[in-house]
């Protein structure tokens, strides 16, 4: 990460706020805690008494995190891990359950705007997206590795590109010429099967297909809505901002079954989502949904 990484605007803070009903003396697991911003938010309202875990994959966000949070203090537990572990996380901090929960899923502004991570088609970098750089498979190594057809699958089921076939045997074509290894070469590959006219650069979905192909993001949020309810404490709640709907669509689904089974009651029936204000201000913000749920 660069020196000062750009502000990241968290989202929808005034409807979390106002939904999760945070109180002096509670215990939160925040499983993606990014640069801090709603955390922020939260801790002065948990304050005094109260404690704040939060996690990141990304060590350089935790290393940001803690120096944007220090006036905090002892109230503030970041942890390097995935939140799909959680746990085993909250053993490590001596906790067996938490008031409340919050994921904000997704990547945040510094991680996009820096190009040595690879997740912005609009700046030049290698290929990488991983979150946890310590481990696992980068978008090149999927990129080359796949074969046209798993490709093509991926880019449409993650994605929801209908062109994902074309843009598939693109990527083949321009890897028979070498190896794709950066950002541009890509994004070019996509924008050549593609062609323009789209509201969306066409790279768009294919890089979201990819993130979330690298860091595994729909299993870790499946992983940790399983066990999320036993975590919560009788009348803890439970927030998740996702944007996108398969996300949304895994939390919702985790929702009606839980309340159907008596464990949770559903505090937002429908998303809630950013207003004009809001999404005029801030870009994220416009595919945003944040659905809250309370444990019996
Ligand atoms: C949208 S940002 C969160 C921003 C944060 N709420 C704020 O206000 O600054 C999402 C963060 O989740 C992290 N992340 C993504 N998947 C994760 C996972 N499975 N476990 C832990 N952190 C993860 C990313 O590294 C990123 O920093």
């Amino acid at each position: 990460m660069t020196e000062s990484p750009v502000a990241h605007e968290p989202v929808l803070v005034a409807s979390l706020l106002r939904l999760m009903e945070f109180r002096p003396g509670q215990a939160v697991l925040d499983g993606t805690v990014g640069l801090g911003g709603h955390a922020a938010a939260i801790l002065p309202r948990i304050a005094p008494g109260g404690r704040y875990i939060g996690i990141d994959a990304d060590a350089a966000m935790i290393e940001e995190a803690r120096r944007r949070l220090a006036s905090h203090g002892g109230a503030v537990e970041l942890v390097v891990g995935n939140y799909a572990e959680l746990g085993e996380i909250l053993e490590r901090v001596g906790l067996e359950q938490v008031d409340h929960m919050l994921l904000d899923l997704g990547v945040n502004s510094a991680q996009l705007a820096d190009a040595a991570r690879g997740f912005s088609f609009e700046r030049d970098g290698p290929l990488d997206m991983r979150y946890d750089r310590s481990r696992g498979e980068r978008a090149l190594d999927l990129v080359n590795r796949l074969s046209e057809s798993e490709l093509a699958d991926l880019i449409y089921e993650f994605g929801g590109e209908g062109a994902s076939r074309k843009v598939a045997k693109r990527i083949c074509q321009v890897r028979h010429e070498g190896r794709i290894t950066t950002t541009k070469v890509l994004a070019r590959a996509v924008e050549s099967a593609m062609g323009g006219g789209d509201r969306l650069h066409p790279a768009t979905r294919v890089f979201q297909a990819l993130r979330i192909a690298v860091n595994h993001e729909l299993d870790n949020l499946r992983t940790f809505l399983e066990h999320v309810v036993d975590r919560l404490r009788p009348g803890g709640r439970l927030a998740v901002i996702s944007f996108h709907s398969l996300e949304d669509g895994l939390v919702k689904r985790l929702i009606r079954r839980t309340v159907a089974e008596g464990r949770m009651s559903e505090l937002t029936r429908r998303p809630v989502v950013a207003d004009q204000h809001e999404r005029a201000a801030n870009p994220r913000a416009r595919s945003a949904k944040l659905r809250v749920a309370q444990r019996v």
